[in-house]
């Protein structure tokens, strides 16, 4: 007996493009005019900001962080390891940290207190997805494109073993025996 992947559609490319332009906006007006220093959470955050960015209408500068996660496993584990650290100092900045997905809350929770010791004027967070269900960390976000149910999703970024990042539409994914 063999596992055959299935992905079946959960939010259509054009729900998440309205969705993200409608964060853009409010972004945008939150920052009433000053600069914002995007940080990206390589490698699932990668679509979403590029996409956000374009609906940002201030200026912009980019950095990218990446922290070890998932494996080819589904199940979360241990403590974050910080694989890709900034280019550049933030000390003085708006930091908005973008992110694909927030599960337990453990990658945020200790990537938060990292940056904080940075001494950024601001620093907000921005994630397209949250599963609130599955919190045990208390992370405080304020920006969510949309909540999920306590499922494993795929596609626009997020992938499952490095796979499905670039579907445009997020799926769910599941295991059926053959
Ligand atoms: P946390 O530290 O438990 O909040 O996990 C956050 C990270 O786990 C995300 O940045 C994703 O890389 C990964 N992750 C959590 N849930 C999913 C999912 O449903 N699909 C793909 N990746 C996920
Ligand atoms: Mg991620």
């Amino acid at each position: 007996m063999s596992k055959v992947e299935n992905v079946a559609v959960l939010i259509s490319e054009e729900d998440i493009k309205k969705r993200v332009a409608e964060l853009g906006s409010e972004i945008t007006d939150y920052y009433n005019g000053e600069p914002v220093k995007m940080i990206c959470i390589l490698k699932g955050g990668v679509m979403f900001m590029v996409d956000l960015a374009k609906n940002v209408n201030l200026p912009v500068m980019f950095d990218f962080m990446s922290v070890s996660s998932y494996g080819s496993s589904t199940v979360s584990s241990g403590n974050i390891k910080i694989l890709k650290d900034l280019d550049a100092p933030i000390e003085g900045q708006n930091v908005l940290i973008v992110e694909d997905i927030i599960d337990s809350g453990r990658t945020l929770y200790h990537l938060l207190g990292y940056l904080e010791n940075k001494n950024p004027k601001s620093i907000k967070l921005c994630t397209l997805f949250d599963k609130p269900e599955r919190r045990e960390f208390d992370v405080e976000v304020e920006w969510t494109g949309f909540n999920i149910p306590d499922e494993f999703i795929v596609g626009y970024g997020l992938d499952f073993d490095e796979r499905y990042r670039n579907l445009p539409y997020i799926g769910v994914l599941s295991f059926d025996e053959e």
